[in-house]
């Protein structure tokens, strides 16, 4: 019998307040999805087990508040944080030009040891509405900012449809492992 390690992960997802950070974690953990907004307030966790090899992973992952007011994590909510989901709706192009601020706040507050190598992930949420044709941030968009953030993967997502959502988490647990 094989030796399995055991590890956990520490997952921070941010981005605007609407985007979908709630109901991607709900689809991913519990295949779930509700049309209904329920502003997230400060942070929750939930985790979720995977296998990765011969490692036994467990994703701890954190929803955040995308809403000002109800953001009320210290430095000491981002400290361990092993890898970082920023996300937006490509509906919303605000949503998308905030990207910058989250991206400078998280490595501001979390103070990886080698920023250029922490593993963050880009995800463009919501690309079931209107069929497509209501998006205002293309692919190409998205992977400009991408690759001038240092190459960072990018998943084009549908909570509602459950599209996309296993493969960006699971990338992101891989990379987020890779970095160890
Ligand atoms: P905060 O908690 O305020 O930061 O928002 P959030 O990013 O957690 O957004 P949330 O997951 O609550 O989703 C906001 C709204 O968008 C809800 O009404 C969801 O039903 C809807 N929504 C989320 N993802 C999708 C998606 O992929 N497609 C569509 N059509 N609607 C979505
Ligand atoms: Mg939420």
């Amino acid at each position: 019998m094989s030796v399995r390690r055991r590890t956990l992960l520490k997952v921070i997802v941010l981005g605007d307040s609407g985007v979908g950070k709630t109901s991607l974690m709900n689809q991913y953990v519990h295949k779930k999805f509700s049309q209904q907004y329920k502003a997230t307030i400060g942070a929750d966790f939930v985790t979720k087990e995977l296998q990765i090899d011969d490692r036994l992973v467990t994703l701890q992952i954190w929803d955040t508040a995308g809403q000002e007011r109800f953001q009320s994590l210290g430095v000491a909510f981002y400290r361990g944080a092993d890898c970082c989901i920023l996300v937006y709706d490509v509906n919303v192009l605000k949503s998308f030009d905030a990207l910058d601020n989250w991206h400078e706040e998280f490595l501001k507050q979390a103070n990886p040891p080698d920023p250029k190598k922490f593993p963050f992930m880009l995800v463009g949420n919501k690309v079931d509405v209107d069929g497509g044709n209501s998006r205002v941030v293309s692919e190409k968009k998205a992977k400009e900012w991408c690759a001038s953030k240092g190459d960072i993967p990018y998943f084009e997502t549908s909570a509602k449809e459950d599209y996309n959502v296993d493969p960006a988490f699971l990338c992101i647990a891989k990379a987020a492992l890779a970095n160890e």
